[in-house]
């Protein structure tokens, strides 16, 4: 059985904190065969990133009553449960299984269950995601690691038809391409630093030209 340990995750909005259960050590969780089948799947999801924390804070500080919202790429699912907690219903989607079973225990000890439904999905096949929706809010958190995911990422958002999109990126060299293919396909976006995360950036983008300002 994998060693876990659970942090409490101080969402700066006056409530309690939401706490926040994940593996000890992802190192331990790598599995050379998965990596090799294809995928070069490695267990990122068993990490809470900071884009995480800067984009669960973003969300509990707005007011999602009656929305819809999609996280992509949700590992822990700390902003799924943030929105959530915010008043929204809450698809949370990853491509590793035990990502989900991990976001919806977190769910489960926040809660939450009756609002946000945890379901194992790949960003590269929009199909599922689509016929989950519509959604009025996309979240991702830290998904611009690795090159091959800008297109799909695109493609997905394009196909969804979301008119609001959430990002939270650490600064990585792959989240340009993704703004600069964005802005071309009509997204306007408004990029804004995170105070007290400096390499974290919250990208907010907008189908009609209407961009709010933080
Ligand atoms: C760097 S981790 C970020 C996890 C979480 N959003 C956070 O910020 O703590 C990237 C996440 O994207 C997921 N992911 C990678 N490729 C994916 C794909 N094709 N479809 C869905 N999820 C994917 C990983 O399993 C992992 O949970």
């Amino acid at each position: 059985m994998t060693a876990v340990v659970t942090e409490p995750v101080d969402l700066r909005d006056g409530r309690a904190p939401l706490l926040i259960t994940r593996p000890a050590s992802s190192d331990a969780l790598i599995d050379e065969a998965a990596f090799a089948a294809g995928d070069e799947y490695l267990p990122y999801w068993a990490e809470l990133w900071p884009s995480a924390v800067v984009l669960a804070r973003r969300v509990a500080a707005a007011d999602l009553r009656g929305l819809r919202v999609l996280e992509v790429g949700c590992g822990l699912g700390l902003p799924a449960l943030a929105a959530a907690r915010a008043g929204a219903t809450v698809v949370a989607t990853d491509w590793s299984a035990d990502a989900v079973a991990a976001a919806a225990g977190n769910a489960a000890a926040a809660g939450l269950t009756g609002s946000v439904t945890c379901v194992v999905a790949d960003w590269r096949d929009p199909g599922p995601l689509v016929a989950a929706g519509p959604f009025d809010v996309v979240l991702a958190a830290d998904v611009l690691y690795e090159a091959r995911a800008v297109a799909p990422l695109l493609t997905l958002l394009a196909t969804l038809n979301a008119p609001q999109v959430i990002l939270a990126d650490p600064s990585r060299a792959t989240a340009e391409p993704f703004l600069a293919g964005a802005t071309a396909v009509g997204w306007s976006i408004t990029s804004t630093q995170a105070e007290d995360r400096p390499m974290v950036r919250v990208h907010e983008l907008r189908r009609d030209g209407t961009a709010v300002p933080p």
